[in-house]
């Protein structure tokens, strides 16, 4: 990777590490989970708000955690608004792809603007202990959706 894209991925990450977008709870939450690390200890909660159609209307979090596994809940909760549980869960599973491997080759030009927004954590895929913290917002979002109350990144 050019060392310029990765200081901006690294910028980006450091940004919401320090500034998680959507650090709240959400009193109205449809769905709720936790979810934890069991490498680290972190843990996070998520909640999800659903709107009429069960599309994603507003998600939030709180928790503690590494600036890879907060960035990652950050983005997560930006990226995910607006979609169907279908479309989240999709999004989570082209996300580990891209976690676990740095690249997406099957993720398809319907995902491109998201899967664009979120590239800044494909780095992680050269740390393997760094993987669990950046799915660990896309784990417990599963387990919200999926109606369970705890997730792990395990
Ligand atoms: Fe705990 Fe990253 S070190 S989630």
């Amino acid at each position: 990777m050019f060392d310029d894209l990765r200081d901006l991925y690294q910028e980006v990450i450091l940004d919401h590490g320090r500034k998680p977008r959507n650090f709240r709870r959400l009193e109205d939450a449809d769905r709720h989970a936790r979810g934890d690390n069991p490498l680290c200890g972190d843990r996070m909660e998520l909640w999800v708000k659903l709107d009429g159609d069960g599309h994603i209307a507003d998600a939030a979090f709180q928790g503690k955690g590494c600036a890879i596994s907060m960035a990652s809940a950050s983005l997560m909760t930006e990226t995910v608004r607006g979609k169907s549980a279908a479309e989240a869960k999709e999004l989570g599973t082209k996300f580990r792809e891209l976690a676990m491997t740095g690249t997406c080759p099957d993720c398809g030009a319907d995902l491109a603007e998201e899967m664009e927004r979120l590239q800044v954590l494909g780095g992680v895929a050269e740390y393997p202990s760094r993987v669990k913290c950046a799915t660990l917002a896309w784990h417990t979002l599963n387990a919200a959706l999926e109606g369970a109350k705890e997730a792990s990144s395990e």
